[in-house]
């Protein structure tokens, strides 16, 4: 599988969109703020940040608001993904939010994680996505 060519001006941009993100971050219940940035395969960087709900179970991770950004701008694939805390260091996605990135990544996408640079294969290896659903359709009845 093919690893996109992300430079380390590419991590460094990518740490100042999330950083920039967390900082618009809606948190009146955790007061935990998180920014998320990636670069689709167009080159575009897309941000989110952590939206919290009265209704805690309904709280959007930043990973959510950065998913809607990529479909809202255009879609596309996320080829490389950094996630920060409100000290600006690397978090990494949730369970759930690794499984939203896996859906819209690119092959070989790359994270920034606390334990180095991982694709996204490592971070949720056999994963299940759209591949499934497919071959089970063209499996037949
Ligand atoms: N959070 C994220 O935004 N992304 C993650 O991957 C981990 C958790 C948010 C959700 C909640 O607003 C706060 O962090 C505390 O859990």
């Amino acid at each position: 599988m093919s690893t996109p060519d992300v430079t380390s001006a590419d991590w460094e941009a990518l740490r100042t969109a999330a950083t920039e993100a967390m900082h618009k971050a809606y948190v009146p219940y955790s007061k935990f703020p998180v920014g998320a940035a990636a670069i689709a395969d167009d080159g575009r960087i897309i941000s989110g940040c952590n939206v919290e709900n009265a209704s805690y179970g309904v709280t959007l991770c930043a990973e959510c608001s950065l998913t809607s950004a990529l479909i809202m701008s255009g879609g596309g694939r996320l080829v490389a993904f950094t996630c920060v805390d409100g000290h600006g260091n690397t978090l990494m996605p949730c369970g759930r939010c690794r499984q939203l990135l896996y859906e819209h990544s690119a092959p070989g996408m790359l994270l920034e994680t606390v334990s180095g640079v991982k694709t996204i294969d490592e971070v949720l290896p056999d994963a299940f996505g759209p591949r499934q659903l497919d071959d089970y359709a063209a499996s037949g009845t």
